[in-house]
């Protein structure tokens, strides 16, 4: 089976689909791997290392068996993937039907990372997970660089300076990250979240959980947290609010699957925290938690600094890529039999749950709403 390793061409993507380490690992299991010239430069992986680890590097990338990219491919790339390949990347089933309508329509077979089911057996190839880890670390760096105060307790001949008081909203992956490095850093930390069963998991890393009464327990299906309904998102902002302005900083990860982020800071919020006072809200992308957020800039309201990156993963592009090529190694291992040939087991829950488009058919139900709705 051959695989095909493109160079990312979204505009900010430093990431690439495969690193010399997994590409050797692939080479020992007799897959040919291609990679395109400079794929792997913007995360100073350099093509003599892929050739040095038996990937061929140059050639066209687009007519392997199967093309491993990070995010979704444009217009032009899906033209290059046609049906006799197979595909696989973020390929946003949720937010981008226009990507899956053009996959479909090119008559392509095409697996999306962010549809593999979360189940154990899953769990190598969970690259949501992988990229919010990278995301949720440095979300950190970036509150602590637009901070004109330490994070830990410093006792200095000039003084004591008390501990910067961090509050992390929403701990799923990244959230849970940001706490582990907030509190590295000897931060102050306090993390929230809907779902309850997340407090063992924020004390477990030396916070304190912050307990509301609004959306107490709102998990979803499949571990999931719900919307809110209005009521309570209401209720929860409001008593947000309240707690909100005793912080330094506050780091914003709430996310429900395929829905606008929910707002948690309102800009009541904001105003009431401390001038200096830095805030990092990492749902950007799907709108933002706070009311003041503006997607992929840094901006200064009522003396509060609020940082919101896109695609921050692709800020720490050598990891970033080392963890999500292996996951996509164990896609890949999922996808070949033991002659190193091409085979998708339908019948596999994984396979099944991760394709959105099977030979020109959308096949996944979600992404086929989302294509409906989009007209
Ligand atoms: P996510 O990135 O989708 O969302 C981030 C967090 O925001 C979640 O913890 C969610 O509960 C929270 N949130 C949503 N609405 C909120 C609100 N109104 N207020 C406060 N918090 C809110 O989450 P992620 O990291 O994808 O994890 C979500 C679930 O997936 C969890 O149950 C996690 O345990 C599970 N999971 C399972 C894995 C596996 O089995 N392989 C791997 C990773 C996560």
């Amino acid at each position: 089976m051959k695989v095909g390793v493109p160079k990312e061409t979204a505009e900010g993507e430093r990431r690439v689909a495969l690193v010399p380490d997994v590409v050797r690992k692939l080479a020992a299991k007799e897959l040919e791997v291609i990679v395109e010239a400079g794929a792997g430069a913007e995360a100073k992986l350099l093509d003599n290392a892929y050739g040095d680890a038996g990937a061929t590097v140059g050639g066209d990338v687009w007519s392997a068996d199967v093309i491993v990219k990070v995010g979704a491919p444009s217009e032009e790339e899906i033209a290059k993937v046609g049906s006799s390949s197979v595909l696989i990347g973020f390929l946003g089933p949720l937010t981008r039907p226009q990507t899956t309508s053009a996959l479909a329509s090119a008559g392509a077979t095409a697996f999306a990372m962010e549809a593999i089911p979360r189940i154990s057996r899953a769990q190598s190839m969970d690259a949501l997970s992988s990229q919010s880890n990278v995301a949720g670390y440095k979300s950190v760096l970036l509150a602590t660089e637009h901070l004109g105060r330490f994070l830990p307790m410093m006792m200095t001949a000039a003084g004591t300076i008390p501990p910067a008081k961090v509050l992390v909203l929403g701990a799923g992956v990244a959230g849970l990250q940001a706490i582990a490095t907030a509190r590295r850093l000897g931060g102050q930390v306090t993390g929230y979240d809907v779902r309850a069963a997340v407090a063992e998991q924020v004390q477990s890393l030396g916070a304190t959980f912050l307990e509301l009464e609004a959306g107490k327990g709102a998990e979803g299906e499949g571990g999931y947290a719900r919307e809110l309904t209005d009521e309570e998102k209401a209720a929860q902002q409001q008593e947000l609010t309240d707690k909100i302005a005793t912080f330094d900083v506050v780091i914003t990860t709430a996310l429900v699957p395929g829905r606008p982020a929910p707002r948690l800071v309102s800009a009541e919020a904001v105003e009431g925290m401390k001038p200096g006072s830095v805030i990092v809200d990492l749902a950007g992308e799907a709108g933002g938690n706070c009311e003041l957020t503006q997607p992929g800039q840094v901006v200064v309201e009522h003396d509060v600094t609020i940082v919101s990156p896109l695609n921050i993963a692709s800020s720490m592009p050598e990891h970033a890529s080392s963890l999500y090529a292996r996951n996509v190694q164990a896609v890949l291992e999922l996808i070949v039999d033991d002659e190193g040939a091409l085979h998708l087991d339908f019948d596999d829950e994984i396979v099944a749950g991760a394709c959105i488009v099977r030979d020109g058919e959308i096949v996944h139900e979600a992404a086929r709403k989302t294509v409906e709705e989009a007209g």
